[in-house]
């Protein structure tokens, strides 16, 4: 048998950047069972008055939801909302062309906007560039975000709210890239579309920040900038992963940190032609493991629950640009939680968000770990250096919080030293399974996150990190 694995971690007193906590966001699409089945169930003991389901409500209360996405996905591309407004027996009865879904339209954009308000989240609604027409996504700002007496905005006070919603995060479009999305065109078509349709639901709203559909493909990037990156807020990437692979999955957060090197880099030779004052943000605003086909939804495992984990820390690596990102998706399909009959189940990428969304500062510190690495291959790519023990530490005015992922089988004995001023004792959360195929289910609970108080904190901690874990030390500051 080889030496045990040991890791040496020191956290400094720098601060690196901003953490925006709008990267623990989530999104939820009219897709197989999210939505009807997941987070509303008309007419269900097991729902509220508002038709939403309480279990998943309840569940998802505890991620603290900085942001959510609607109503697509591809679905966006073919919704329009006022399908979805005023009584809900008069609303129509869609057929969906992207996904072949039949949708009563009982879901609609007040039934969204009262989720959020319920969970506390900022909307994102994301505009339908295929069917739509820019007078469409006109009419649906003016219908969430104008205050005056107009034919939408009257609307909305006839049937749903007096004041306006103030959504701030726009959409333009989704996915326009691909062949198989309604509204399909080249990049500088799409780009000169969503350069006006930006300039213009400004007009309605000034402090709207709106999301262009990027590619992951620096052509398609590029050319979006240069012709709309004067108009935009941020520029999209998508990306999801499949392998059944333990170390492969694991290691995936590496494969993102190059895309995302790509993207910054697009981003800044697409900003050489434009003039604008602040620069464009990354919104990651689709993005898990996928798997098997939609119906056969994910139980996801501990394994993928370590990917979200490290695919965090690799946000938050990037957290100059990356000021968003969001989960596909929350509930059911591709879902972080799972609705299984009368109950529901927190898959591990719940627990990660769990974690980390409750237990990460503004301010990433400067950090530094001493460990082995290993290499794999992903789509014709070498992945290399791939530390077994992650760290990513953060702080806000009273805590430091130092997230470490063990991705070794076996434990890891480290020391960890931190160079700021704490107090002796602090909290401790670790999320893990007695293997990295560990799932729950209904009947059985194989990951879950065990918390521990510690009191003797010394200026050099050792501390065994458990195989297949995530680990969050959140300690007190002095003073
Ligand atoms: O999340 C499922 C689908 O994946 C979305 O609708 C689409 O945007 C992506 O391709």
């Amino acid at each position: 048998m080889g030496e045990k694995m040991k890791c040496e971690i020191k956290i400094g007193k720098k601060r690196k950047g901003i953490v925006n906590k709008n990267i623990y966001g989530h999104f939820i699409e009219h897709l197989k069972r999210c939505i009807y089945g997941g987070i509303y169930e008309e007419n269900s003991s097991l729902s509220d008055e508002n038709g939403f389901r309480k279990d998943v409500l309840g569940a998802i209360k505890k991620l603290n939801v900085p942001v959510l996405r609607w109503p697509g996905g591809n679905f966006a591309s073919n919704y329009h909302f006022l399908d979805g407004i005023g009584p809900k027996e008069k609303r129509p009865k869609k057929l969906d062309t992207a996904w072949m879904g039949e949708d009563n339209n009982h879901f609609g954009t007040e039934e969204f906007l009262k989720y959020c308000e319920i969970i506390k989240a900022q909307p994102y609604i994301c505009l339908n560039f295929g069917t739509g027409t820019l007078d469409e996504a006109l009419g649906w700002v003016e219908y969430c975000n104008y205050d005056g007496n107009t034919y939408y905005a009257d609307i909305r006070k006839k049937y749903g709210k007096e004041k306006p919603h103030k959504v701030k995060y726009w959409g333009l479009g989704n996915e326009i890239y691909g062949k198989g999305q309604h509204g399909h065109c080249e990049a500088e078509e799409y780009a000169e579309k969503a350069r006006q349709c930006s300039q213009f639901i400004k007009k309605i709203d000034p402090e709207i920040k709106t999301i262009a559909v990027g590619a992951d493909n620096p052509d398609w990037d590029i050319n979006v900038i240069k012709i709309a990156g004067e108009t935009i807020d941020y520029i999209s990437i998508h990306a999801y992963f499949s392998s059944d692979d333990y170390f492969t999955i694991a290691g995936l957060p590496y494969y993102v940190d190059k895309r995302l090197y790509i993207l910054e880099s697009s981003i800044k030779v697409g900003e050489n032609y434009i003039k604008r004052e602040k620069p464009i943000e990354i919104a990651f605003d689709e993005w898990n493991i996928w798997r098997k086909p939609l119906d056969d939804e994910e139980n996801y495992k501990l394994s993928d629950g370590i990917f979200a984990c490290g695919f965090f820390h690799i946000l938050q690596k990037h957290c100059e640009r990356v000021t968003m990102a969001n989960l596909a998706q929350l509930v059911n399909v591709l879902g972080a939680i799972q609705t299984k009959g009368k109950g529901v189940i927190l898959t591990p990428i719940y627990y990660a968000f769990y974690l980390y969304s409750n237990n990460t500062g503004d301010f990433l510190l400067d950090s530094e770990v001493k460990v082995e690495k290993y290499n794999f291959q992903y789509r014709n790519e070498k992945i290399e250096n791939v530390p077994f023990i992650d760290v990513s530490a953060t702080e806000d005015e009273k805590n430091i919080y130092v997230a470490v992922i063990n991705r070794n089988t076996e434990k890891v004995d480290g020391k960890i030293e931190i160079e700021n001023n704490f107090k002796k004792e602090g909290k401790i959360l670790t999320m893990t399974g007695n293997s990295p195929e560990a799932i729950n289910t209904t009947e059985k609970q194989e990951v879950e996150i065990m918390e521990e108080n510690f009191k003797k904190f010394s200026d050099k901690l050792n501390y065994s990190f458990l195989p297949y874990s995530t680990t969050i030390l959140k300690i007190e500051k002095n003073g």
